[in-house]
């Protein structure tokens, strides 16, 4: 029988990957949106849209009703976010997931929550919303990528690409369409349940190696400024802006922890990611 898979934040920059892989890939895809009509423009046909949002209970346990398994694509920008949508929100979907018994959960977490990174808000969230899923009873797999590809971009602001800090680790760069089919695969082994993944690129740069990189290809010519952490932080304190706040966190926290996590066991199960930096600008 086929299975349905529900996605949740399929109108993301990694979700809509993940969505559009498993629909290729024979799944029956059904998505719970904020704004239905936006999410059909960005995904196109072929997908099943319902209206929903994780902050109501009753939307979730709804659009599980005839599902078989939900994959979790949340993000924040903001502290109350970070609280509202990905960790209540996260403990709505666990919670309609025991009820209606699904037979998968999945989630992109990320390569650095680990218990010893959990000074960091973001890690620490999501290290407990991990720790719920796991002992939640319905069969899980979590992935865990480190720096994406297409988050390159999100460093050009105008005329000028920024790094913040000192950013001294090396970073195995991951295509999101390799990431999809990962997650694509992992949906059709049992032996991929109740299992964590890391999940890293095949080559390794700092992130002002793949920002040079980057600049080099799509816009030569532009120049490449360090703002010191120190300074964001100041700036972030005289704004009172949240998201500023929020940004200068994970900035501190991509410059303290540098890159862990075993890719062995992702690679031998739901196949080793491929794309080169090269070969991912060239594409895109
Ligand atoms: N970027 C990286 O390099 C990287 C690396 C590792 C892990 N990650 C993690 O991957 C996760 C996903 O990232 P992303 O870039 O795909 O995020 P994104 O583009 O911001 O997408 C977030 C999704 O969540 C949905 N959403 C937000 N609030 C919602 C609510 N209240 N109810 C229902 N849906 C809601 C959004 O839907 P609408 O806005 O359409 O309603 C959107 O589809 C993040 O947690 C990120 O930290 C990222």
């Amino acid at each position: 029988m086929e299975q349905r898979i529900l996605v949740i934040g399929a109108t993301g920059m990694l979700g809509k990957p993940v969505s559009l892989q498993l629909h290729t890939d024979g799944f029956k895809v059904k998505v719970l949106a904020r704004d239905p009509e936006r999410a059909k423009n960005k995904l196109g046909n072929g997908f099943e849209i319902v209206a929903g949002n994780v902050t109501d209970p009753g939307s979730l346990m709804s659009a599980m009703d005839d599902c078989d398994c939900v994959h979790i694509n949340l993000s924040s920008s903001t502290f109350k976010e970070l609280h509202d949508v990905e960790y209540r929100g996260s403990l709505n979907i666990i919670r309609a997931a025991v009820s209606k018994q699904l037979k998968r959960l999945t989630i992109i977490t990320g390569a650095g929550v680990r218990k010893e990174n959990t000074w960091a808000p973001m890690i620490r969230t999501r290290y407990h919303i991990e720790k719920e899923i796991i002992s939640s009873g319905v069969p899980y797999t979590i992935f865990a990528p480190t720096h994406f590809m297409e988050s390159i971009p999100k460093y050009i602001k105008g005329d000028r690409a920024l790094i913040f800090g000192r950013q001294p680790h090396k970073i195995h760069w991951v295509a999101a369409a390799d990431y999809a089919k990962m997650v694509s695969h992992a949906f059709q082994r049992k032996d991929t349940e109740n299992k964590k993944f890391w999940i890293m690129g095949p080559e390794a740069f700092t992130m002002e190696e793949a920002i040079t990189m980057y600049c080099k290809v799509k816009c030569p010519g532009i120049s490449i400024s360090r703002i010191p952490l120190s300074m964001m932080g100041f700036m972030a304190t005289i704004t009172f802006k949240s998201q500023f706040k929020y940004v200068v966190k994970t900035m501190k926290y991509f410059n303290k922890a540098g890159e862990t996590g075993d890719p062995q066991e992702a690679n031998e199960l739901l196949g080793k990611p491929i794309t080169t930096m090269s070969m991912w600008l060239n594409e895109k």
